[in-house]
């Protein structure tokens, strides 16, 4: 079995298109945790995934990659205060806000945080999702270590966190201004209507066509007027084929109709 009868098949088990991704780091990957658990061939290691609940559990954690901070690029999350919220804010009274690969919650925590010390809390609906059902498992506990929380704020912290020992727990008032989800994006339908869509630090490990579809789907996705924030290695090189003008770097509008 090559890589890619190895994908087909891992579509069946799990439908993860993993053609979608950059094939030369995912093979590389799953090729290193394959010698980690003694494989070296596609056919052994695929009879392990079918066969074992937990081998096939620590490939799909293995895959995702989770890292995530919370205001991952702060200076990205003083426009979005600054500038983006507020102007979204002078054309709606309420906002549909979308973190699209939230991982284990850092990201639509920042985004409650920063709403609610914003004092729009009541204008706004924020949901969050991720392909990863562990991960989301994690973001919906919002239970984190020191280390995992030194890009907060002080004054955030004491306000939003409950600290218990070494841990710091996200308070249930923040907790409950975000919906968490399963979704996979490159399978499952999006939410629409979002006046802001966050889709950042994942678009990278997709190919060049995915990123293509990924944009009109996310497009779609939005409002007229919508926000699209995406990550710090992420820009989009012709946004106007997509209906996007680059409002600011990281943040791309869908052209109102
Ligand atoms: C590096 S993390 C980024 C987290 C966060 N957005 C940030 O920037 O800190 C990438 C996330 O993308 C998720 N992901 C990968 N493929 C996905 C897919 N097809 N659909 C939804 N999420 C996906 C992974 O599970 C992982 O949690």
């Amino acid at each position: 079995m090559n890589y890619n009868e190895f994908t087909i098949e891992i579509k069946k088990i799990c439908n993860i298109d993993l053609s979608s991704y950059k094939e030369k780091q995912m093979k590389r990957r799953i090729e290193s945790l394959m010698k980690r658990n003694g494989h070296d061939s596609y056919n052994t290691y695929i009879e392990l995934l079918k066969n074992s609940k937990q081998h096939l559990n620590e490939f799909l954690n293995y895959i995702t990659i989770n890292v995530s901070e919370f205001f991952r690029n702060p200076a990205q999350w003083l426009v979005l205060e600054q500038e983006i919220i507020p102007e979204l804010l002078k054309n709606k009274s309420k906002l549909k806000i979308w973190s699209s690969a939230c991982s284990t919650g850092e990201e639509p925590y920042s985004l409650a945080m920063l709403l609610h010390k914003m004092m729009i809390t009541n204008k706004i609906e924020i949901i969050a999702s991720d392909i990863d059902k562990d991960a989301v498992e994690k973001a919906k506990q919002g239970i984190y270590t020191a280390k995992a929380i030194a890009n907060v704020p002080g004054e955030m912290v004491r306000a939003y966190f409950i600290k218990e020992k070494d841990d710091y727990i996200i308070k249930d008032q923040i907790k409950k201004m975000v919906d968490f989800r399963i979704l996979n994006l490159l399978e499952d339908k999006f939410p629409n209507d979002c006046d802001l869509i966050l889709c950042r630090n994942v678009m990278i490990y997709f190919t060049e066509d995915t990123k293509e579809k990924l944009y009109k789907k996310f497009y779609n996705a939005l409002s007229n007027g919508g926000i699209f924030f995406v990550g710090s290695t992420e820009q989009i090189l012709m946004p106007h084929k997509y209906g996007f003008i680059n409002r600011k770097s990281f943040f791309y509008q869908r052209i109102i109709d």
